[in-house]
Protein backbone atom coordinates (compact mmCIF):
# COMPACT_ATOMS: atom_id res chain seq x y z
CA UNK A 1 0.00 0.00 0.00
CA UNK A 2 1.53 3.38 -0.97
CA UNK A 3 0.98 6.19 1.82
CA UNK A 4 -0.73 9.17 0.43
CA UNK A 5 -2.96 11.20 2.16
CA UNK A 6 -5.43 13.20 1.21
CA UNK A 7 -6.34 9.52 -0.85
CA UNK A 8 -6.06 10.02 -4.11
CA UNK A 9 -9.46 9.03 -6.83
CA UNK A 10 -7.79 6.51 -8.95
CA UNK A 11 -4.44 4.62 -8.24
CA UNK A 12 -2.88 2.51 -10.17
CA UNK A 13 -0.33 -0.07 -9.68
CA UNK A 14 1.63 -1.47 -12.80
CA UNK A 15 4.67 -3.62 -13.32
CA UNK A 16 8.25 -2.21 -12.91
CA UNK A 17 9.86 0.53 -11.19
CA UNK A 18 11.47 3.58 -11.84
CA UNK A 19 14.91 3.94 -10.13
CA UNK A 20 15.55 8.13 -9.81
CA UNK A 21 18.95 9.73 -8.41
CA UNK A 22 19.57 12.18 -6.13
CA UNK A 23 18.74 14.86 -6.38
CA UNK A 24 15.97 14.10 -8.95
CA UNK A 25 16.40 16.10 -11.83
CA UNK A 26 12.64 17.91 -12.81
CA UNK A 27 11.64 20.15 -15.74
CA UNK A 28 8.88 21.80 -17.35
CA UNK A 29 7.72 24.78 -20.07
CA UNK A 30 6.43 27.73 -19.72
CA UNK A 31 3.71 28.24 -16.37
CA UNK A 32 4.98 24.68 -15.30
CA UNK A 33 8.24 25.70 -15.00
CA UNK A 34 6.86 28.79 -12.52
CA UNK A 35 5.46 26.51 -10.68
CA UNK A 36 8.80 24.45 -10.40
CA UNK A 37 10.52 27.75 -9.39
CA UNK A 38 8.05 28.48 -6.38
CA UNK A 39 8.12 24.35 -5.38
CA UNK A 40 11.93 24.70 -5.70
CA UNK A 41 12.44 26.63 -2.07
CA UNK A 42 10.46 24.39 -0.28
CA UNK A 43 11.58 20.82 -1.89
CA UNK A 44 15.07 21.60 -2.54
CA UNK A 45 16.68 18.94 -0.54
CA UNK A 46 14.90 16.40 -3.20
CA UNK A 47 15.06 18.30 -6.57
CA UNK A 48 16.79 20.09 -8.98
CA UNK A 49 15.57 21.42 -11.80
CA UNK A 50 16.89 20.90 -15.12
CA UNK A 51 16.21 23.71 -18.30
CA UNK A 52 15.51 20.87 -20.62
CA UNK A 53 13.11 18.18 -20.41
CA UNK A 54 15.65 15.46 -22.35
CA UNK A 55 17.83 15.69 -19.14
CA UNK A 56 14.96 15.31 -16.42
CA UNK A 57 13.34 12.42 -14.62
CA UNK A 58 10.43 14.36 -14.12
CA UNK A 59 8.89 16.71 -16.45
CA UNK A 60 5.88 19.05 -15.78
CA UNK A 61 3.04 19.98 -18.45
CA UNK A 62 0.19 22.16 -17.95
CA UNK A 63 -2.63 20.54 -20.82
CA UNK A 64 -5.52 22.97 -20.49
CA UNK A 65 -7.32 20.33 -22.20
CA UNK A 66 -7.56 18.28 -19.79
CA UNK A 67 -9.12 21.31 -17.36
CA UNK A 68 -12.65 18.68 -17.87
CA UNK A 69 -10.62 15.88 -16.52
CA UNK A 70 -9.25 17.03 -13.64
CA UNK A 71 -10.83 20.55 -13.14
CA UNK A 72 -8.81 23.49 -11.80
CA UNK A 73 -6.47 21.50 -8.83
CA UNK A 74 -6.49 18.13 -10.07
CA UNK A 75 -3.33 16.29 -12.04
CA UNK A 76 -2.13 13.10 -13.75
CA UNK A 77 0.75 11.61 -12.33
CA UNK A 78 2.53 8.71 -14.82
CA UNK A 79 5.29 6.87 -13.59
CA UNK A 80 7.19 5.03 -16.19
CA UNK A 81 10.61 2.33 -15.82
CA UNK A 82 11.83 5.65 -17.59
CA UNK A 83 10.54 8.95 -16.16
CA UNK A 84 7.53 10.75 -14.18
CA UNK A 85 5.15 12.85 -16.30
CA UNK A 86 2.76 15.16 -14.28
CA UNK A 87 0.47 16.72 -16.08
CA UNK A 88 -2.84 19.08 -15.14
CA UNK A 89 -5.09 21.99 -16.32
CA UNK A 90 -3.57 24.32 -14.18
CA UNK A 91 -0.53 25.54 -12.19
CA UNK A 92 -2.39 24.24 -8.83
CA UNK A 93 -2.41 20.76 -10.48
CA UNK A 94 1.08 20.03 -11.01
CA UNK A 95 1.17 21.73 -7.49
CA UNK A 96 -0.55 19.15 -6.13
CA UNK A 97 0.90 16.63 -8.28
CA UNK A 98 4.24 17.28 -7.08
CA UNK A 99 3.04 16.76 -3.47
CA UNK A 100 1.95 13.74 -4.47
CA UNK A 101 5.12 12.58 -5.44
CA UNK A 102 6.61 14.21 -2.72
CA UNK A 103 4.51 12.15 -0.25
CA UNK A 104 5.98 8.84 -2.36
CA UNK A 105 9.63 9.88 -1.91
CA UNK A 106 11.12 8.65 1.42
CA UNK A 107 13.70 10.84 3.00
CA UNK A 108 15.69 7.99 4.74
CA UNK A 109 16.48 6.65 0.98
CA UNK A 110 18.08 10.23 0.14
CA UNK A 111 22.05 9.51 -0.23
CA UNK A 112 21.91 6.40 -2.56
CA UNK A 113 18.67 7.56 -4.83
CA UNK A 114 14.68 6.31 -4.49
CA UNK A 115 12.71 3.36 -6.05
CA UNK A 116 9.49 3.99 -6.94
CA UNK A 117 6.82 1.67 -8.11
CA UNK A 118 5.54 2.26 -12.09
CA UNK A 119 1.84 3.87 -12.11
CA UNK A 120 -0.94 5.76 -12.70
CA UNK A 121 -2.81 8.44 -10.58
CA UNK A 122 -5.83 10.27 -11.34
CA UNK A 123 -6.60 12.74 -9.01
CA UNK A 124 -8.91 15.78 -8.02
CA UNK A 125 -10.71 16.89 -4.62
CA UNK A 126 -13.89 16.68 -3.94
CA UNK A 127 -14.41 20.37 -1.68
CA UNK A 128 -13.45 23.92 -3.62
CA UNK A 129 -12.22 24.63 0.21
CA UNK A 130 -10.04 22.48 2.31
CA UNK A 131 -9.28 24.53 5.34
CA UNK A 132 -7.44 25.31 8.36
CA UNK A 133 -8.07 28.17 11.22
CA UNK A 134 -5.48 29.25 13.54
CA UNK A 135 -6.68 31.40 16.36
CA UNK A 136 -3.38 33.41 17.04
CA UNK A 137 -5.27 36.01 18.99
CA UNK A 138 -4.83 33.95 22.32
CA UNK A 139 -1.53 33.18 21.33
CA UNK A 140 1.08 34.73 19.13
CA UNK A 141 3.01 32.34 17.27
CA UNK A 142 4.83 34.57 15.18
CA UNK A 143 5.99 33.93 11.40
CA UNK A 144 8.03 30.96 11.46
CA UNK A 145 5.82 29.11 12.52
CA UNK A 146 2.91 30.50 10.23
CA UNK A 147 5.24 29.48 7.73
CA UNK A 148 6.09 26.13 8.79
CA UNK A 149 2.02 25.77 9.00
CA UNK A 150 1.54 26.59 5.93
CA UNK A 151 4.36 24.05 4.49
CA UNK A 152 2.11 21.39 6.40
CA UNK A 153 -0.99 22.60 4.50
CA UNK A 154 0.54 22.65 1.33
CA UNK A 155 1.82 18.78 1.41
CA UNK A 156 -1.94 17.63 2.89
CA UNK A 157 -3.43 19.36 -0.10
CA UNK A 158 -5.32 21.98 2.18
CA UNK A 159 -5.65 25.63 0.01
CA UNK A 160 -7.28 27.56 2.76
CA UNK A 161 -5.93 29.19 5.79
CA UNK A 162 -8.33 30.95 8.21
CA UNK A 163 -6.26 33.27 9.98
CA UNK A 164 -8.25 34.17 13.28
CA UNK A 165 -6.33 37.68 13.92
CA UNK A 166 -8.08 39.71 16.76
CA UNK A 167 -10.25 38.66 19.71
CA UNK A 168 -11.34 39.13 23.16
CA UNK A 169 -7.46 38.30 24.03
CA UNK A 170 -5.66 40.13 21.46
CA UNK A 171 -5.36 41.95 17.99
CA UNK A 172 -2.77 40.54 15.81
CA UNK A 173 -2.35 42.73 12.89
CA UNK A 174 -0.95 46.25 12.13
CA UNK A 175 -4.10 48.66 11.16
CA UNK A 176 -2.13 51.89 10.02
CA UNK A 177 -4.63 54.39 10.44
CA UNK A 178 -5.59 53.11 14.36
CA UNK A 179 -2.03 52.06 15.35
CA UNK A 180 -3.04 51.60 19.18
CA UNK A 181 -5.10 48.25 18.27
CA UNK A 182 -1.52 46.30 18.11
CA UNK A 183 0.28 49.03 20.42
CA UNK A 184 -2.46 48.78 23.05
CA UNK A 185 -4.58 45.66 21.62
CA UNK A 186 -1.65 43.71 20.82
CA UNK A 187 -0.33 43.07 24.76
CA UNK A 188 -2.00 41.67 27.81
CA UNK A 189 -0.59 41.61 31.19
CA UNK A 190 -1.26 37.58 31.56
CA UNK A 191 -2.79 34.21 30.48
CA UNK A 192 -5.29 32.30 31.97
CA UNK A 193 -3.66 29.06 32.46
CA UNK A 194 -6.35 26.46 34.13
CA UNK A 195 -9.91 25.16 32.61
CA UNK A 196 -13.07 27.60 31.56
CA UNK A 197 -14.39 26.80 35.12
CA UNK A 198 -15.10 30.15 36.55
CA UNK A 199 -13.81 28.85 40.34
CA UNK A 200 -10.37 27.65 38.83
CA UNK A 201 -9.11 29.93 36.63
CA UNK A 202 -5.50 30.27 37.71
CA UNK A 203 -3.52 33.10 36.44
CA UNK A 204 0.21 33.79 34.74
CA UNK A 205 1.00 37.06 34.54
CA UNK A 206 3.88 36.90 32.19
CA UNK A 207 2.90 40.00 29.93
CA UNK A 208 1.56 38.22 26.55
CA UNK A 209 2.29 40.28 23.25
CA UNK A 210 2.98 40.22 19.66
CA UNK A 211 1.37 41.09 16.04
CA UNK A 212 2.06 41.28 12.85
CA UNK A 213 3.22 43.94 10.84
CA UNK A 214 1.91 45.19 7.54
CA UNK A 215 5.21 44.04 5.97
CA UNK A 216 4.74 40.80 7.52
CA UNK A 217 1.41 40.03 6.62
CA UNK A 218 2.47 40.68 2.98
CA UNK A 219 5.15 38.45 3.16
CA UNK A 220 2.97 35.63 4.52
CA UNK A 221 0.54 36.15 1.89
CA UNK A 222 3.06 35.85 -0.71
CA UNK A 223 4.28 32.53 0.90
CA UNK A 224 1.01 31.24 1.28
CA UNK A 225 0.22 31.86 -2.38
CA UNK A 226 3.41 30.01 -3.61
CA UNK A 227 1.43 27.37 -2.13
CA UNK A 228 -1.68 27.80 -3.66
CA UNK A 229 -3.00 28.56 -0.19
CA UNK A 230 -5.26 31.48 0.21
CA UNK A 231 -5.33 33.33 3.46
CA UNK A 232 -8.96 34.02 4.93
CA UNK A 233 -8.15 36.89 7.59
CA UNK A 234 -10.96 37.33 10.48
CA UNK A 235 -11.76 40.22 12.03
CA UNK A 236 -14.22 39.12 15.07
CA UNK A 237 -16.91 41.34 15.79
CA UNK A 238 -19.42 42.54 17.05
CA UNK A 239 -18.80 40.31 20.12
CA UNK A 240 -14.92 39.06 20.94
CA UNK A 241 -13.69 42.54 20.50
CA UNK A 242 -12.42 43.43 24.17
CA UNK A 243 -8.96 43.81 22.28
CA UNK A 244 -10.24 46.93 20.23
CA UNK A 245 -11.98 48.79 22.85
CA UNK A 246 -9.22 48.31 25.09
CA UNK A 247 -6.75 50.41 22.35
CA UNK A 248 -10.46 52.70 21.23
CA UNK A 249 -12.97 52.54 24.25
CA UNK A 250 -15.41 54.59 22.42
CA UNK A 251 -15.90 52.01 19.81
CA UNK A 252 -18.37 50.07 22.65
CA UNK A 253 -21.82 50.94 23.95
CA UNK A 254 -20.64 51.90 27.35
CA UNK A 255 -17.66 54.00 26.12
CA UNK A 256 -16.18 52.54 29.82
CA UNK A 257 -11.90 51.70 29.23
CA UNK A 258 -10.97 48.16 29.67
CA UNK A 259 -7.80 45.84 29.62
CA UNK A 260 -7.40 43.28 27.31
CA UNK A 261 -8.52 40.15 28.94
CA UNK A 262 -6.49 37.48 30.34
CA UNK A 263 -9.33 35.30 31.47
CA UNK A 264 -10.65 32.92 28.45
CA UNK A 265 -14.33 32.25 27.99
CA UNK A 266 -17.07 34.74 26.18
CA UNK A 267 -17.49 37.78 27.51
CA UNK A 268 -20.19 41.09 27.50
CA UNK A 269 -17.77 43.22 25.57
CA UNK A 270 -19.21 44.73 21.92
CA UNK A 271 -18.88 46.55 19.53
CA UNK A 272 -21.74 49.46 19.62
CA UNK A 273 -23.51 48.91 16.17
CA UNK A 274 -25.56 51.89 16.81
CA UNK A 275 -22.60 54.45 16.72
CA UNK A 276 -21.75 55.72 12.93
CA UNK A 277 -18.33 55.97 14.26
CA UNK A 278 -17.81 52.68 15.01
CA UNK A 279 -19.34 51.70 11.86
CA UNK A 280 -17.03 54.18 10.03
CA UNK A 281 -13.82 52.62 11.84
CA UNK A 282 -14.71 48.71 11.24
CA UNK A 283 -14.85 50.05 7.26
CA UNK A 284 -11.71 51.36 7.96
CA UNK A 285 -10.28 48.16 9.11
CA UNK A 286 -12.09 46.49 6.68
CA UNK A 287 -10.44 48.86 3.81
CA UNK A 288 -7.25 48.20 5.17
CA UNK A 289 -7.75 44.10 5.65
CA UNK A 290 -9.14 44.28 1.67
CA UNK A 291 -5.68 45.97 0.64
CA UNK A 292 -3.73 43.55 2.54
CA UNK A 293 -5.10 40.26 1.97
CA UNK A 294 -5.38 39.28 -1.84
CA UNK A 295 -7.76 36.75 -1.48
CA UNK A 296 -12.01 37.16 -2.57
CA UNK A 297 -12.65 36.07 1.09
CA UNK A 298 -13.01 38.03 4.69
CA UNK A 299 -14.68 36.18 7.62
CA UNK A 300 -16.21 38.92 10.12
CA UNK A 301 -16.91 36.52 13.15
CA UNK A 302 -20.26 37.19 14.61
CA UNK A 303 -20.43 34.49 16.92
CA UNK A 304 -21.12 34.07 20.60
CA UNK A 305 -22.50 37.80 20.72
CA UNK A 306 -24.04 38.90 23.99
CA UNK A 307 -26.43 41.90 23.54
CA UNK A 308 -26.59 42.77 27.33
CA UNK A 309 -24.75 46.30 26.24
CA UNK A 310 -26.70 46.31 23.24
CA UNK A 311 -29.87 46.25 25.41
CA UNK A 312 -28.74 49.08 27.42
CA UNK A 313 -27.62 51.35 24.74
CA UNK A 314 -29.64 54.38 23.49
CA UNK A 315 -27.77 54.35 19.87
CA UNK A 316 -28.13 50.55 19.62
CA UNK A 317 -32.06 50.45 20.68
CA UNK A 318 -32.60 53.59 18.31
CA UNK A 319 -30.87 51.79 14.92
CA UNK A 320 -32.84 48.53 15.88
CA UNK A 321 -35.92 50.99 15.88
CA UNK A 322 -35.35 52.41 12.33
CA UNK A 323 -34.72 48.86 10.77
CA UNK A 324 -37.85 47.31 12.47
CA UNK A 325 -35.77 44.52 14.34
CA UNK A 326 -38.00 42.21 16.24
CA UNK A 327 -35.67 41.68 18.28
CA UNK A 328 -32.05 43.15 19.83
CA UNK A 329 -30.02 40.61 18.95
CA UNK A 330 -30.91 41.24 15.17
CA UNK A 331 -28.53 43.91 15.46
CA UNK A 332 -25.50 41.22 14.73
CA UNK A 333 -27.25 40.27 11.28
CA UNK A 334 -27.76 43.67 10.64
CA UNK A 335 -23.99 44.82 10.95
CA UNK A 336 -22.98 41.61 9.47
CA UNK A 337 -24.96 43.10 6.55
CA UNK A 338 -23.71 46.26 6.59
CA UNK A 339 -19.99 45.24 6.46
CA UNK A 340 -20.62 42.25 3.97
CA UNK A 341 -21.77 44.89 1.50
CA UNK A 342 -19.14 47.53 2.34
CA UNK A 343 -16.96 44.41 0.97
CA UNK A 344 -18.75 43.49 -1.63
CA UNK A 345 -18.16 46.75 -2.86
CA UNK A 346 -14.30 46.03 -2.74
CA UNK A 347 -14.91 42.51 -4.59
CA UNK A 348 -14.82 40.33 -1.49
CA UNK A 349 -17.34 38.10 0.03
CA UNK A 350 -17.91 37.92 3.70
CA UNK A 351 -17.70 34.92 5.54
CA UNK A 352 -19.73 34.87 9.12
CA UNK A 353 -20.29 32.62 11.97
CA UNK A 354 -23.44 30.32 11.85
CA UNK A 355 -24.91 32.58 15.05
CA UNK A 356 -25.70 35.56 12.70
CA UNK A 357 -27.75 33.76 9.97
CA UNK A 358 -31.06 35.06 10.37
CA UNK A 359 -33.62 34.97 7.65
CA UNK A 360 -32.67 38.91 6.75
CA UNK A 361 -28.69 38.23 5.96
CA UNK A 362 -27.81 38.61 3.03
CA UNK A 363 -27.71 35.42 0.81
CA UNK A 364 -24.45 36.28 -0.64
CA UNK A 365 -23.15 35.79 3.04
CA UNK A 366 -20.74 32.35 3.45
CA UNK A 367 -21.65 30.51 6.66
CA UNK A 368 -19.64 29.10 8.33
CA UNK A 369 -21.32 26.15 10.60
CA UNK A 370 -19.04 25.47 13.72
CA UNK A 371 -21.64 25.10 17.08
CA UNK A 372 -22.22 21.46 18.46
CA UNK A 373 -25.65 21.81 19.14
CA UNK A 374 -28.14 20.08 16.64
CA UNK A 375 -30.46 22.25 16.78
CA UNK A 376 -27.98 25.28 14.64
CA UNK A 377 -26.72 22.00 12.64
CA UNK A 378 -30.99 22.49 11.41
CA UNK A 379 -31.00 25.36 11.07
CA UNK A 380 -27.31 25.59 8.63
CA UNK A 381 -29.51 22.68 6.45
CA UNK A 382 -32.47 25.23 5.79
CA UNK A 383 -29.28 27.70 4.54
CA UNK A 384 -27.90 25.63 2.25
CA UNK A 385 -31.34 24.78 0.73
CA UNK A 386 -32.46 28.41 1.16
CA UNK A 387 -28.75 28.88 -1.27
CA UNK A 388 -26.84 29.60 1.18
CA UNK A 389 -22.81 28.58 0.45
CA UNK A 390 -21.42 26.75 3.39
CA UNK A 391 -18.04 25.49 5.23
CA UNK A 392 -18.11 23.18 7.73
CA UNK A 393 -16.05 23.65 10.76
CA UNK A 394 -18.24 21.40 12.68
CA UNK A 395 -17.11 21.08 16.36
CA UNK A 396 -17.72 17.34 16.57
CA UNK A 397 -14.92 16.10 13.81
CA UNK A 398 -12.91 19.74 13.86
CA UNK A 399 -11.99 21.36 17.41
CA UNK A 400 -8.46 20.11 17.52
CA UNK A 401 -7.80 22.65 20.87
CA UNK A 402 -10.09 19.48 22.56
CA UNK A 403 -8.71 16.28 23.87
CA UNK A 404 -7.97 14.05 21.35
CA UNK A 405 -9.79 11.61 23.44
CA UNK A 406 -12.87 14.31 23.27
CA UNK A 407 -12.57 14.67 19.55
CA UNK A 408 -11.07 11.42 18.16
CA UNK A 409 -9.50 11.14 14.89
CA UNK A 410 -12.08 8.64 13.83
CA UNK A 411 -14.58 11.61 14.24
CA UNK A 412 -12.72 13.86 11.98
CA UNK A 413 -12.35 10.98 9.43
CA UNK A 414 -15.92 10.16 9.68
CA UNK A 415 -17.29 13.65 9.20
CA UNK A 416 -20.62 12.74 10.25
CA UNK A 417 -22.13 16.44 9.89
CA UNK A 418 -22.21 16.55 6.10
CA UNK A 419 -24.76 13.65 6.99
CA UNK A 420 -27.09 16.44 6.80
CA UNK A 421 -26.40 18.07 4.02
CA UNK A 422 -29.54 17.62 1.90
CA UNK A 423 -29.87 15.97 -1.51
CA UNK A 424 -29.89 18.79 -4.41
CA UNK A 425 -27.51 21.03 -2.46
CA UNK A 426 -24.14 19.89 -2.48
CA UNK A 427 -22.80 22.22 -4.54
CA UNK A 428 -23.89 24.60 -1.65
CA UNK A 429 -21.39 22.57 0.29
CA UNK A 430 -18.26 24.82 -0.64
CA UNK A 431 -15.99 22.76 1.96
CA UNK A 432 -14.44 21.64 5.36
CA UNK A 433 -12.15 22.71 7.68
CA UNK A 434 -10.36 21.95 11.02
CA UNK A 435 -9.58 24.26 13.68
CA UNK A 436 -7.26 24.69 16.54
CA UNK A 437 -8.02 28.16 19.24
CA UNK A 438 -5.27 28.58 20.98
CA UNK A 439 -6.07 29.57 24.89
CA UNK A 440 -4.34 26.13 25.98
CA UNK A 441 -1.68 25.97 23.35
CA UNK A 442 1.15 28.08 23.99
CA UNK A 443 3.86 26.64 21.91
CA UNK A 444 4.65 25.14 18.25
CA UNK A 445 5.26 21.62 20.24
CA UNK A 446 1.60 21.64 21.86
CA UNK A 447 0.37 23.00 18.53
CA UNK A 448 1.79 20.14 16.37
CA UNK A 449 0.45 17.73 19.10
CA UNK A 450 -3.22 18.62 19.07
CA UNK A 451 -3.32 19.17 15.50
CA UNK A 452 -1.82 16.07 13.73
CA UNK A 453 -2.98 13.72 12.96
CA UNK A 454 -6.24 15.35 12.60
CA UNK A 455 -5.91 17.71 10.43
CA UNK A 456 -4.63 15.27 7.84
CA UNK A 457 -7.78 13.26 8.48
CA UNK A 458 -9.74 16.25 7.71
CA UNK A 459 -7.77 17.23 4.73
CA UNK A 460 -8.80 13.65 3.40
CA UNK A 461 -12.35 14.77 4.04
CA UNK A 462 -12.11 18.11 2.17
CA UNK A 463 -9.99 16.06 -0.80
CA UNK A 464 -11.28 12.65 -1.31
CA UNK A 465 -14.97 11.62 -2.68
CA UNK A 466 -16.52 10.00 0.51
CA UNK A 467 -17.18 6.18 -0.68
CA UNK A 468 -13.36 5.93 -1.37
CA UNK A 469 -12.43 7.08 2.59
CA UNK A 470 -11.55 3.95 4.98
CA UNK A 471 -10.36 4.79 8.63
CA UNK A 472 -8.21 1.82 8.99
CA UNK A 473 -6.88 2.22 5.42
CA UNK A 474 -5.86 6.16 6.34
CA UNK A 475 -4.34 5.10 9.65
CA UNK A 476 -1.68 3.18 7.73
CA UNK A 477 -1.00 5.64 5.16
CA UNK A 478 -0.19 7.90 8.19
CA UNK A 479 1.75 5.51 9.73
CA UNK A 480 3.45 5.20 6.51
CA UNK A 481 4.00 9.21 6.05
CA UNK A 482 6.00 9.41 9.60
CA UNK A 483 9.03 9.52 8.63
CA UNK A 484 8.42 11.83 5.38
CA UNK A 485 6.33 14.24 7.53
CA UNK A 486 9.61 14.39 10.05
CA UNK A 487 11.30 15.90 6.78
CA UNK A 488 8.53 18.69 6.88
CA UNK A 489 9.48 20.04 10.75
CA UNK A 490 6.17 18.27 12.36
CA UNK A 491 7.94 16.02 14.68
CA UNK A 492 5.26 16.16 17.46
CA UNK A 493 1.86 14.86 16.43
CA UNK A 494 0.08 13.02 18.57
CA UNK A 495 -0.20 9.05 18.53
CA UNK A 496 -2.90 7.47 16.63
CA UNK A 497 -5.61 6.68 19.61
CA UNK A 498 -4.13 8.92 21.59
CA UNK A 499 -5.72 9.55 25.10
CA UNK A 500 -5.38 12.04 27.52
CA UNK A 501 -7.41 11.84 30.30
CA UNK A 502 -7.11 15.00 32.32
CA UNK A 503 -7.74 17.11 29.01
CA UNK A 504 -10.88 15.26 28.58
CA UNK A 505 -12.00 16.35 32.07
CA UNK A 506 -10.91 20.58 30.46
CA UNK A 507 -12.85 19.51 27.30
CA UNK A 508 -15.85 19.23 29.24
CA UNK A 509 -15.37 22.38 31.38
CA UNK A 510 -14.64 24.03 28.26
CA UNK A 511 -17.47 22.59 26.18
CA UNK A 512 -19.87 23.32 29.26
CA UNK A 513 -20.13 27.10 29.05
CA UNK A 514 -19.97 26.35 25.13
CA UNK A 515 -23.66 24.75 25.39
CA UNK A 516 -24.60 27.72 28.07
CA UNK A 517 -24.56 29.97 25.36
CA UNK A 518 -25.93 27.89 22.71
CA UNK A 519 -28.92 27.45 24.88
CA UNK A 520 -29.38 31.26 25.41
CA UNK A 521 -28.89 31.47 21.29
CA UNK A 522 -31.66 29.05 21.09
CA UNK A 523 -33.96 31.17 23.10
CA UNK A 524 -33.29 34.18 21.64
CA UNK A 525 -34.12 32.30 18.25
CA UNK A 526 -37.48 30.81 19.69
CA UNK A 527 -38.24 34.38 20.17
CA UNK A 528 -37.77 35.86 16.66
CA UNK A 529 -39.91 32.85 15.96
CA UNK A 530 -42.54 33.57 17.77
CA UNK A 531 -42.88 37.17 17.31
C1 LIG B 1 -16.32 29.75 17.78
O1 LIG B 1 -15.86 28.68 18.16
N1 LIG B 1 -16.71 30.67 18.66
C2 LIG B 1 -16.45 30.08 16.38
ZN1 LIG C 1 -24.48 50.62 21.43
Amino acid sequence: MLAIIPKPEKLTILPGELHLANPITISGDGEAKQVLVQFASSLEQFFALKPTSQEAQVLLEIREDMQEEVGCEGYLLDISSEKVTIRAAQPAGLFYGMQTLRQLLAPEIQVSGYSLPCLSIRDKPRFKWRGFMLDEARHFFGIQTVKRVLDWLAYFKINTFHWHLTDYQGWRVEIAKYNLLTEVGGRRAGSQTRSFSKQFRGMDLTPHAGWYSQDEIREIVAYAAQRYITIVPELDLPGHFSAALAAYPHLGCTKEEMEVRMEWGIFNDVACVGSQETREFLYDVLDEFSNLFPGPYIHLGGDEVRTDHWRDCPECQRVKGENGLKTISGLNSLIMNDLGSFLQGKGKTPVVWNEALSPSLDKRTVIMHWTPVPFSLLKTKRALQDGYQVVFQTFWESYFDYAHSFIPLKNVHRAKSLDQVPRGAWDNVLGVQGALWTEFVADEARLQWNVFPRLAAKAEVGWSQSGDRSYVDFKDRWGGLRSNIESLGLANPAPLEASDPSSYRRSLALLHDVIVDMQAEQHRWNLVKSK
